[in-house]
């Protein structure tokens, strides 16, 4: 459930219309609902009722420092991938003990950072990376809490480019080889061996992939709990999917949350969840307004000012986010629904049926809440857009749209002269 919500026909986000956000912050804009992303983690935690539980919410889905802030205060850790998701985390004042820190290629100097913050745990990925994560431990003189990812090899029936836990994939250790690395760290004088986790993917629409997982790193955890590894977490990463269309039925949180309980409860381990679609999938939505309307040779073109550098799903994985009006409307017909970039995968929607629109009139991609802003760049140099974060009847700019001068700084020419903000005539500030 979400509160963008139909008014006398016309689009709101909780008590603001998205007609008012456009006109007072313009478009493309990231619109979030602050009730929205509330409920969405509370009815994580109300799942897990009864299991010590960690919901560390994964950055990478939406980092905007508003969002970070909003589900801190409501109970969420984090979890990192990065030094900028971690240095993102700490920025928003989250207990360093409530930050979990994981990423197949982690850097010397981000492992650094994650041990002086004193994370609750890193986890590592390989064996070349449990020694790495020793000596900096070792030089720092503190003692690094670690857990081990590993791969259960379990398909997650998903896009092959989100899927994460086939024994193909680039992450996790062999779930075969992870009892040597839990040997190897219990050696180590720096290095506390507290935890074992995973991650099968990402937009995972039936509970079974999540069960095989949670059977396999239970199995795990008995055997390291057998051999005296001091274990206090047990992880199962991220991955429920969300209805993108009124017909997807992904599992319920509170399914997920039963089906995890059963596995995992009787390890009596706090268990350690890294959910990022599902908390800000349906909390946010990308409004954008018709530039123009275009009769192609054989269908109709409605061409909107957001383009596939500011929402790239559609382009990457050929996702399909729903496209409304924000203002009601009759007529129905048939589009195809495109940026203004320079590719004929910047197509949001082939053919779908829409009320008829004319230049100016505003639209929404829904679900974009996740990977959306945080997917966008500045291709065929356009400026990032705005984010708004709505709060009852208070829209909060959370990010300021970005200026044409943004686009160029920190550039230099080639005779190292750094170039000015002021704007070729013509442009507006
Ligand atoms: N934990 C780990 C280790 C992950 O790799 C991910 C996502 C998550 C947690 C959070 O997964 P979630 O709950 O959001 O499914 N850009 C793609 C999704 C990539 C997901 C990458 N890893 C998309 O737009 O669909």
């Amino acid at each position: 459930m979400d509160h963008f919500v139909r008014r006398g026909g016309e689009l709101f986000a909780e008590d603001v219309s998205l007609t008012a956000i456009a006109e007072k912050f313009g478009t493309p804009t990231y619109v979030y609902s602050r009730a929205t992303l509330e409920r969405h983690a509370r009815v994580l935690f109300e799942a897990l009722e009864g299991v010590p539980h960690l919901v560390c919410y994964a950055i990478k889905a939406n980092g905007n420092l508003a969002v970070l802030e909003t589900l801190a205060q409501t109970g969420c850790g984090l979890d990192a991938v990065s030094g900028g998701e971690l240095a993102r985390a700490l920025k928003v004042g989250v207990d360093p003990l409530r930050i979990i820190v994981s990423g197949v290629g982690k850097r010397d100097d981000e492992i650094e950072a994650a041990l002086r913050a004193g994370v609750l745990y890193v986890s590592i990925e390989s064996p070349a990376e449990l020694e790495m994560v020793g000596a900096v431990a070792t030089r720092l003189g503190v003692t690094a809490r670690v857990s081990v990812r590993v791969n259960p090899e379990v398909d997650a029936v998903t896009h092959p480019y989100i899927s994460t836990g086939l024994r193909e994939n680039k992450f996790g250790v062999p779930y075969d080889e992870a009892l040597a690395l839990y040997a190897r760290g219990m050696g180590m004088a720096n290095v506390a061996m507290v935890g074992v986790t995973c991650h099968i993917g990402s937009q995972i629409t039936t509970v079974g992939p999540f069960v095989d997982a949670a059977g396999k790193v239970a199995d795990m955890a008995r055997t390291l709990l057998a051999q005296k590894v001091p274990l206090a977490y047990v992880g199962i990463g991220g991955g429920l999917g969300i209805p993108y269309a009124a017909t997807d039925n992904p599992p319920t949180p509170a399914e997920y949350g039963a089906a995890l309980a059963r596995a995992l409860k009787p390890l009596g381990l706090t268990v350690v969840l890294e959910p990022g679609r599902v908390i800000v999938g349906n909390a946010g939505v990308l409004v954008t307004r018709v530039i123009r309307v275009k009769d192609g040779a054989d269908r109709r073109f409605v061409i909107v000012d957001a383009g596939m550098n500011d929402l790239i799903r559609p382009a990457l994985y050929k996702a399909r986010h729903a496209i409304e009006k924000v203002v009601d409307g009759s007529d129905e017909a048939s589009a195809t629904v495109v940026g203004p970039v320079c590719e004929s995968s910047d197509t949001f929607a082939h053919d779908v049926v829409l009320p008829r629109v004319v230049t100016g009139d505003l639209l929404v991609f829904r679900s974009a809440g996740a990977y959306g802003f945080v997917m966008s760049s500045n291709y065929n140099a356009r400026p990032r857009a705005a984010e708004v974060l709505v709060d009852g009847g208070n829209p909060v700019l959370v990010r300021e749209r970005e200026s044409i001068a943004d686009l160029w700084r920190g550039e230099r020419s080639p005779a190292g002269r750094a170039y000015d903000d002021q704007l070729p005539k013509g442009f507006a500030p």
